[in-house]
């Protein structure tokens, strides 16, 4: 294990099992591990940073040494605020390497102590984004192999908020019957 602080910035709209792997090989690298939701964000998100914040201490409940925190303004400063050593992002395929070097680039000018460190996660997850998960849902498909089962259920929430109400049977919502053709 690397003694210090890591970050690992991001939007995490919502978390995916991509997201969620990364973090746990980064839990067993670094001391502790800091997820950073980026608070302003210019993209209108599907969901509000509440519940990315709900989600994904959800999701690493099990991990003791990982923390949940936003942050705004310039990633180097919050990582220079909470002594992080290193930023952990994740690097898919070779289509996310160019913006991912340009960005590990500009905070190195930004903040020359700071490292970038680029995991790969798993490679049944190399294809899962939160933009394709977000097109997936919101056009009726399943997204319960692309996201943990926690963020699954919160995705089906957002769609049908229906679906919250009839799951803890707080009303009876009838099933739509097929119209006769
Ligand atoms: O999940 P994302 O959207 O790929 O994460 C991008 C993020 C949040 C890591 C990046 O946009 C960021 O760090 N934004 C904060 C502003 C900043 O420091 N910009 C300079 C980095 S080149």
């Amino acid at each position: 294990m690397n003694k210090g602080i890591a970050i690992y910035p991001g939007s995490f709209d919502p978390p995916t099992n991509g997201h969620l792997d990364l973090i746990q090989r980064g839990s067993k690298m670094f001391e502790e591990l800091v997820v950073a939701v980026l608070r302003n964000s210019e993209k209108s998100p599907m969901f509000s940073l509440a519940e990315r914040l709900e989600m994904l201490r959800q999701i690493t409940s099990d991990l003791s040494n990982v923390r949940i925190d936003t942050f705004d303004g310039l990633m180097v400063e919050y990582a220079k605020s909470i002594d992080a050593m290193c930023v952990l992002r994740g690097i898919r395929a070779i289509s996310d390497y160019e913006y991912e070097l340009q960005m590990a680039l500009m905070n190195r000018k930004l903040e020359p102590s700071l490292e970038t460190v680029f995991m790969m996660p798993a490679v049944k997850y190399s294809y899962v984004s939160s933009r394709l998960v977000r097109e997936v849902a919101q056009a009726g498909g399943p997204v319960s192999e692309l996201v943990p089962e926690a963020v699954e259920q919160k995705v089906r929430e957002k769609l049908d908020p229906a679906y919250k109400l009839r799951e803890t049977n707080v009303i009876e919502v009838p099933k739509r019957r097929k119209k006769k053709a």
